[in-house]
């Protein structure tokens, strides 16, 4: 990345001193000029990459992709290793996406396609079940604790994936995270501080002693082991999608929900079913863009975005420039009023997806666009923003040496979904019903609006963000992309992309990069730490623009786990290592 070491050193030099420098001058929001050529430097590979949330995960990943595993194996391996080690959002108590591409063989093409394990609302849900008598809304109800559940599809996704496209036996691939969770693993810092800063809850929420509750609280380089889990992977290892829906697992799992008066039962879990779907595609300046559709939000949105992006010339604005962001918002803000308003779980109601991403609308949609001011959400329906709360959502990256790519963004919603852990079994469960529409025009915690489209219904999935996405150059694999962030999880996929495409950023580069981000509802421009100059910053609000720079940004955007694919078939991995992250990737 730098040409020779004396300019590794300054980088090195020049990040430390801001590091240190910054805070007391109260220059945290201001741009380091193209600071992203400073990125940490990305993990090259002549073979395969997995790329993460947490170094252990990526290096079983990548264990099992140098055993001769493919991509599918990796990702059955890695989703299950997160589960252990990342458990504010890995999981297999809540669901996903995964986008995916097999290698041209035999001279056929590339072929790709998507699967849904996103949760689905319980049976007995119903579309007012969160407001009170007076249609006002239950705060927390949503959020926290047994109603909050969404029936989990992660499990059912991991063996429908398995039995579709691996290659090496389902128990030798999760036989690594029962390990983990039997022996334990140590505490990185983040880790201990994020378990510590949930104690409060998790005992309020439990009607047990979870293994995560600890006097005192836990520190950095402690071991913690998690028997339960650890039982209860050993099973689902043993009896594949039977070990979670069926027998003690789900004895445990209703049990749970029936002492607290949650929904999900038997019935429920025996009715899962993860769906195959077709991809959002389109291009983007020579680019095929492969993208999740609905009842994720994410492939149409960042169809939106891109092709409205893409009559303009974007790297002539100057990356990060009032010009840049000023467009970027623009274009954010009627892609997020088309989201609220329009999409929801297609086996559920009608969407126009066609129509949404196709050429002629965005245009129609972005003519209004002026460079010099802002346009004014305040006109379209108002909302209530909640504060928002810490969000986790987990994404990996895989590439094998077949050229197979996974790219998978599993959640539990919230940091520890609904911080509620099954009794006996060991694992928590999301928070997921939030993500549903629980009253018209109330915002969910991420401040998103939606309607009758996104309405709570038996059996249905509630909308989501996730926005697990692939890019093809000339037929060949070019990147593998996303991001945890719930509503900034797609202008964050958004703008990586750009910087990869536009700006002809490494991985490194792209993911590094400061964010901004923008959702119609609330009418602010968020910014990450570092994102703007000043002069940019005041050529913003001549605009009409309200900034924002948001103070848990670390929280909430960027931190994404790209591969990008080198002309010379190098694969570069990038995981988030800026912000304090365990993200990490590993290939060779
Ligand atoms: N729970 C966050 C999302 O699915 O968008």
């Amino acid at each position: 990345m730098f040409a020779t070491s004396r300019q590794s050193a300054f980088a090195i030099l020049y990040m430390s001193a801001l590091m240190f420098i910054g805070p007391f001058l109260h220059v945290q929001y201001l741009h380091i000029s193209h600071h992203w050529r400073l990125a940490p430097k990305g993990v090259y590979g002549d073979t395969a990459m997995v790329v993460s949330a947490h170094r252990l995960a990526s290096e079983v990943g990548r264990e099992v992709l140098r055993d001769g595993g493919n991509a599918f194996d990796a990702a059955v391996a890695v989703n299950f290793a997160l589960a252990v080690v990342y458990q504010q959002a890995g999981n297999i108590g809540g669901g996903g996406f995964m986008v995916y591409r097999l290698a041209p063989t035999n001279g056929k093409k590339a072929d790709t396609g998507t699967l849904d394990f996103r949760e689905r609302a319980p049976f007995d849900a119903s579309r007012d079940m969160y407001l009170n008598e007076d249609g006002e809304v239950i705060k927390g109800l949503s959020l926290k604790g047994h109603l909050a559940v969404g029936v989990p599809g992660s499990v059912a996704g991991m063996a429908a994936l398995h039995k579709r496209f691996g290659s090496k036996p389902w128990d030798a691939l999760i036989r690594p995270s029962v390990t983990l969770a039997a022996e334990g693993f140590v505490l990185t810092p983040k880790a201990a501080r994020e378990f510590n800063r949930f104690q409060e809850v998790f005992a309020e929420v439990n009607r047990h002693r979870p293994p995560v509750l600890k006097e005192g609280g836990w520190r950095e380089g402690e071991r913690i082991k998690f028997p339960e889990l650890a039982r209860t992977l050993e099973t689902i290892s043993r009896q594949g999608r039977a070990g979670f829906y069926e027998g003690w697992v789900a004895d445990l799992l209703v049990d749970e929900m029936q002492s607290g008066g949650g929904l999900i039962t038997h019935q429920d879990l025996a009715a899962y079913v993860p769906v195959w779907r077709d991809p959002i595609r389109f291009s983007y300046r020579g680019h095929e863009i492969i993208s999740m559709p609905p009842p994720s939000s994410g492939g149409v949105a960042l169809a939106q975005l891109l092709q409205g992006a893409e009559t303009y010339d974007i790297a002539a604005l100057g990356h990060n420039s009032a010009a840049h962001i000023h467009l970027m918002t623009e274009l954010e803000r009627r892609t997020y009023a088309d989201r609220a308003t329009h999409l929801g779980d297609t086996d559920f109601v009608a969407v126009d997806i066609e129509g949404l991403t196709g050429r002629a609308y965005i245009a129609a949609r972005n003519g209004d666009i002026s460079m010099q001011a802002k346009t004014d959400s305040s006109t379209v329906k108002p909302g209530y923003v909640a504060a928002m709360e810490s969000a986790e959502t987990t994404h990996f990256s895989i590439v094998d040496a077949a050229g197979n790519a996974v790219a998978i963004t599993t959640t539990l919603n919230g940091m520890y979904g609904a911080k509620l852990v099954v009794r006996g079994a060991g694992f928590f469960l999301n928070n997921e019903m939030d993500d549903f529409a629980i009253k018209p025009g109330y915002a969910n915690q991420f401040g998103l609006l939606g309607d009758d489209k996104n309405a709570i219904a038996p059996g249905k999935r509630m909308l989501s963000s996730m926005t697990p996405t692939l890019v093809e150059k000339d037929g060949k694999l070019k990147a593998v992309v996303g991001t945890p962030g719930g509503a900034t999880i797609i202008t964050s996929v958004f703008q990586t992309l750009s910087n990869i495409i536009d700006f002809d950023m490494s991985a490194a580069q792209a993911v590094h990069a400061r964010k901004s981000h923008s959702q119609w509802q609330p009418d602010v421009v968020m910014l990450e730490k570092g994102t703007m100059s000043l002069a940019n910053m005041r050529g913003l609000q001549a605009r009409g623009h309200r900034l924002y720079p948001y103070p848990h940004f670390k929280w909430q955007l960027g931190r994404v786990e790209a591969i990008l694919v080198h002309e010379d078939g190098t694969l570069e991995g990038a995981a988030d290592a800026s912000r304090g992250f365990d993200d990490w990737a590993a290939g060779y």
